[in-house]
């Protein structure tokens, strides 16, 4: 039944996110849900709740979806049509409504589930494939690559962090750079301090060049 419902929840998952270009495309879903099943069993949690709360973790988000509000209420509606019973579906979207970083803005997550699997969401936007997707990401909204006259924001609104025009290379500074003392479980910790080195030497190096250092 459990091994059903993934497959079937892939497709699902598969079919909103399919034309996603933001850095949450399948691929980082899949990503997740490997390092979410990995922190998972370390953390001995239910991890039919962790992988489904994976694969589902960005199919409500404000910024992939037009219509959030519709976007629960459609999966939401899935997982009871699919059987999933009612105690799993309350603690899957309770996982994936509290889950975006919002700016630093966001609720602590109330389960060890909740706790994996943001972790795994971290960590994917952290080390080389973090670069990649913020660089992605800041393309698509049209911000420059780096600008010195732009200041660091110490803390910002939700409003702020969405919509507020900034550089790629400040996001490393107002949300990356953060991640590594927010995770959740040992293990999130342990993978996070690797990527976050990786990401201190990217910047180190981009702004020799930056600087004209040869
Ligand atoms: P969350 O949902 O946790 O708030 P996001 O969905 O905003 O996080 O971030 C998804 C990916 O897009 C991450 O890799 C993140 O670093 C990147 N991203 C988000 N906002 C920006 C931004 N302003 N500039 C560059 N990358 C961004
Ligand atoms: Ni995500």
């Amino acid at each position: 039944m459990n091994a059903e419902m993934i497959k079937i929840t892939e497709q699902f998952v598969k079919s909103i996110l399919v034309d996603d270009r933001t850095g949450h495309d399948y691929f980082h879903i899949h990503r997740v849900r490997n390092l979410a099943l990995h922190i998972g069993k370390i953390e001995r949690s239910n991890l039919f709740i962790v992988e489904m709360a994976a694969l589902l973790h960005d199919t409500i988000d404000d910024k992939i979806m037009d219509d959030p509000k519709g976007a629960i209420k459609h999966v939401t509606s899935f997982l009871h049509s699919n059987g999933v019973k009612s105690v799993d579906t309350q603690h899957i979207m309770d996982i994936i409504t509290s889950l975006s970083f919002k700016g630093g803005n966001g609720v602590p997550m109330k389960s060890l589930e909740g706790r994996v699997v943001q972790d795994a969401d971290r960590l994917d936007a952290l080390g080389a494939i973090g670069i990649a997707r913020a660089f992605t990401y800041g393309g698509i909204k049209g911000h420059v690559l780096y600008d010195p006259d732009i200041p660091l924001r110490e803390s910002m609104t939700y409003e702020q962090y969405r919509y507020e025009q900034s550089t790629t290379i400040n996001h490393f500074y107002e949300k990356l750079l953060r991640l590594s003392d927010k995770m959740n479980t040992e293990e999130g910790k342990k993978i996070a301090q690797q990527r976050h080195v990786f990401i201190e030497k990217y910047l180190l190096q981009f702004f020799e060049e930056w600087n004209g250092q040869l």
